[in-house]
């Protein structure tokens, strides 16, 4: 039985830990350990981290299998050495060939049989740069026109601005409106191409997502890029935002994220968005699936699956250690602040205007921000979780033994160091 303690903090971090039961072979012994019915090293150890299983061949001349099992003192007393006692045994095992400079030690492998249980210690450093990557998820309805011609702008002053704190940025670029069928969008003939006609400007079609530039490092592409953006048009208010994060956060090859980089998801819209149950309007009953569904950078499951829950992007997200950062219109704040809530590792901004000077104050913060928090979480992906048990505790640098697995505040260089405790239960 393997069980991997993924832990997700401020720092990316994977802590391997595999709990292996031992088994073995057959016999009898006492209150706690002894039972007629036991008949293997397996059932026997499961008794309990105190009893021993006694596989000398010919042990008390040929008893039936249940009398091996018992508390070592008895088994010994009864002629069993202790080289033929297979017992409870707990090992924790550093992999020293594994480093990193952020957590350590980073993979550990315990060994525990049933009842038993073992604690390590983890330290978390926060370094004082860090690559970073950050996508913009820009909303590019009717009403974006202008925010989108400020972003022209970002690219390069965001990157010198954040070269005090990060080694490098890269930028990456995607958009989205909202879901392309009715009765989300006009689907009038002379509206599906150009939404925008009764305005007699030319604009492109809705669509659920598109990936328009994978991460790069190079600034002046990034402009480039922005600079060809053309907005779009749809019907109602609501957006198809959390629809688009989904597919940014879990399309890693697509996008380019980086594995070393701390990821930085930012949704600019002026609209708050879809939640999941929305698209039956549209007559779309199938729940998201969760996957990645681009193809040639357009996603292609907007009209097939309905949005996704926001537990289940808040889970996409910390899975692929995504931070989001929401850049919303004043008037949406309330709404968005209420969802920020519901996803770790988000930060909320209000802009009065998505002018340049105002989105780099807003990452420089969030990021900032987001880093000084340090919160290590564990799940046990084993077909046996139920098994497992563990609880984290921080001991954060203020001294507190925060409660809620989570220490704020913390500066470059200072180390959170976590108490982590497994524990095999019974089943
Ligand atoms: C330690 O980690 C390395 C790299 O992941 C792996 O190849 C090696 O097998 C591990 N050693 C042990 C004893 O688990
Ligand atoms: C950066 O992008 C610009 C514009 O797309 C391109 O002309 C230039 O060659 C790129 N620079 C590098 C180093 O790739
Ligand atoms: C220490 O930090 C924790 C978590 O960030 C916080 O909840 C607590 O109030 C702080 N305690 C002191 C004494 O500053």
């Amino acid at each position: 039985m393997t069980s991997w303690l993924r832990t997700f903090g401020s720092v990316t971090l994977c802590l391997l830990l595999c709990c292996l039961v031992v088994a073995e072979a057959s016999s009898a012994g006492d209150s706690v350990c002894w039972s007629p019915s036991i008949s293997s090293c397996t059932e026997c150890l499961r008794r309990g981290p105190q009893c021993a299983w006694c596989f000398k061949e010919d042990f008390l001349d040929g008893a039936g299998p249940s009398q091996r099992c018992d508390l070592p003192v008895k088994l010994l007393r009864r002629g069993c050495g202790p080289e033929f006692m297979e017992q409870s045994e707990i090992k924790v095992e550093v992999n020293a060939t594994v480093s990193s400079t952020q957590v350590s030690p980073r993979d550990i492998s315990i060994t525990l049989r049933p009842g038993s249980e073992a604690s390590v210690i983890v330290a978390v450093k926060q370094l004082e740069r860090y690559p970073v990557d950050l996508y913009y998820l820009v909303d590019v309805s009717a009403s974006m026109q202008e925010n989108l011609d400020h972003l022209k702008t970002v690219g390069v002053a965001l990157s010198l601005r954040m070269t005090e704190h990060s080694s490098d940025l890269w930028l990456g670029f995607g958009s989205f409106v909202d879901k392309p069928v009715s009765p989300y969008i006009n689907v009038h003939p002379s509206k599906i191409n150009n939404p925008c006609s009764d305005y007699e400007i030319r604009c492109r079609p809705a669509h659920g997502f598109h990936h328009v530039l994978s991460m790069t490092g190079n600034m002046s592409e990034f402009t480039r890029v922005i600079k060809r953006q053309r907005i779009s048009g749809n019907m109602d208010t609501p957006e198809g935002g959390l629809d688009a994060m989904l597919q940014a956060a879990v399309c890693q090859r697509s996008v380019g994220w980086r594995p070393e980089a701390k990821r930085l998801l930012l949704l600019m819209t002026d609209q708050p968005s879809h939640l999941a149950l929305d698209s039956r309007l549209a007559g779309i009953v199938t729940p998201h699936d969760g996957l990645c569904h681009l193809e040639n950078n357009v996603y292609t499951g907007s009209t097939r699956m309905d949005h996704p829950s926001v537990g289940q992007l808040s889970d996409k997200l910390l899975e692929n250690h995504m931070y989001s950062i929401f850049a919303v219109e004043k008037q949406q704040y309330q709404w968005y602040e209420e969802l920020v809530r519901l996803l770790p590792g988000s930060y909320l901004g209000k802009l009065g205007l998505f002018q340049a000077p105002n989105l780099i104050e807003l990452v420089v913060d969030a990021y900032k921000r987001l880093l000084s928090e340090v919160a290590v979480s564990v799940s046990v992906e084993d077909k046996a979780v139920s098994r497992y048990w563990v609880s984290v505790s921080p001991l954060c640098p203020n001294g507190s033994t925060a409660k809620d697995q989570s220490c704020s505040g913390v500066q470059p260089d200072q180390t959170v160091n976590t108490q982590a405790v497994s524990k095999h239960t019974q089943d």
